[in-house]
């Protein structure tokens, strides 16, 4: 049988960062506030666009597993934050890493974007569609938050990462997985704004409200999180004392801590970013995914558990049984273009493009 092994991985944070002293700066909020509820410190604010993060992520994974561009198959972006419609960010990312061989693909399940195109790359190397792909989570969601909404803009930030998988027959990669979505609670979490529903109706691209339901996302993220984990578990036969380390999306402290407790795992064996980058929706479970290899958190046949929850309101579980290498093959002067400005910079010159654009608070032709 044909297995999808993670051989290469890498990640790209912009340097620019956004604490919490600085969001209460311009908005009725504080450190305690944020912190308390949701865990988060500081998030990053990207000075470039979505594609070129990638590529810097992209870059370093291919280098990672020691593999040419040219002999990648797929290019695959989870993200719902697209530089472009039309052309797709993919084919971004494989114009610039020159992976001229390659397919090139968006993913959109807005959080668990990642976590789907790692699905999907999958299924396509086991059906032998593909043999190596390239698999980016990223994020750049701070053009379209509502700064003027303390409930949400305290929440997110911007970041990718990216992993290389390849075909292999050992029983390495993903071993099983759950997907779902509560599609009938789709509205409580939803951009006003992002989308041809809002296009000629005199809406200045990238303003947005937000229409979030913290409270019920809450319990939905917990839910979805904890039953894929135990369904992903089901599947691969094992349980949670076979799994090494849990891998969640960390959207809020508080959840993470909700899941761990209703999957039945430690507080240890479970690895956390949000402190220092906020939500990245996508490109959070690969950031952390990268940083824990780093950290020496993932050793050579670690079983990984990723559940991961976001907008529509989609949902999964993902279990990686890792193979025998947690050192890169080699690494990449590619790097991110130098950032002038500090993240209350970067935000103050979002809102200044703002400040006169039409709401679309009320506009847009929405099915429910
Ligand atoms: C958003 C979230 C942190 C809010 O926490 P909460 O404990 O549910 O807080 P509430 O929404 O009940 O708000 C409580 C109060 O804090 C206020 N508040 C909201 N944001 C605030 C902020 N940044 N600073 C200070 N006060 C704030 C609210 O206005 C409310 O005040 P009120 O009681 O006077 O009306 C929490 O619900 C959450 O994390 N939900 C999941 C959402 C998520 O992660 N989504 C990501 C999708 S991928």
């Amino acid at each position: 049988m044909t297995y999808a092994a993670i051989t290469g991985w890498g990640k790209c944070l912009p340097p620019a960062k956004l604490t919490n002293a600085d969001l209460a700066t311009f908005l009725e909020t504080d450190d305690e506030w944020i912190v308390s509820r949701t865990g988060i410190r500081e998030r990053r604010i990207s000075h470039v666009p979505l594609t070129q993060l990638s590529y810097v992520a992209a870059s370093r994974a291919l280098a990672c597993a020691g593999l040419d561009a040219k002999d990648v198959d797929l290019v695959i972006l989870g993200t719902c934050s697209e530089d472009e419609q039309v052309p797709n960010s993919a084919s971004g990312v494989q114009n610039l890493l020159g992976a001229t061989n390659a397919a090139a693909m968006d993913v959109n399940t807005a959080c668990t974007s990642f976590l789907y195109a790692l699905t999907t790359a999958t299924a396509m190397i086991r059906t032998g569609v593909v043999r190596n792909a390239v698999v980016v989570g990223v994020e750049v969601l701070t053009p379209f938050l509502d700064w003027t909404d303390r409930a949400t803009a305290v929440l997110f930030g911007d970041g990718a990462a990216a992993v290389v998988l390849q075909a292999t027959e050992e029983k390495t990669g993903l071993l099983a997985e759950k997907l779902g979505c509560y599609a009938d609670v789709r509205s409580i979490l939803r951009v006003r704004g992002m989308g041809a529903a809002y296009a000629n109706q005199g809406i200045a691209v990238g303003t947005t409200t937000w229409n979030f339901e913290g409270p019920e996302i809450f319990k939905r993220a917990v839910l979805g999180m904890a039953e894929a984990s135990a369904e992903a578990l089901r599947r691969a036969g094992l349980g949670v004392p076979d799994v090494d380390l849990v891998v969640p999306h960390q959207a809020n402290l508080r959840i993470i801590e909700a899941v761990g407790k209703r999957v039945g795992a430690p507080p240890e064996k479970v690895f956390l970013t949000v402190q220092r980058y906020g939500n990245m929706s996508s490109g959070t479970v690969p950031v952390a995914l990268v940083e824990a290899i780093e950290e020496g958190r993932v050793q050579p046949g670690s079983r990984i558990l990723a559940p991961a929850f976001g907008g529509g309101l989609t949902y999964c579980a993902h279990l990686i049984q890792w193979g025998s290498r947690t050192t890169p093959l080699g690494t990449t002067d590619v790097r991110l273009p130098p950032c002038n400005k500090t993240g209350l910079e970067l935000v103050q010159d979002i809102l200044a493009a703002k400040r006169d654009a039409k709401s679309p608070a009320s506009s847009g032709n929405l099915v429910a």
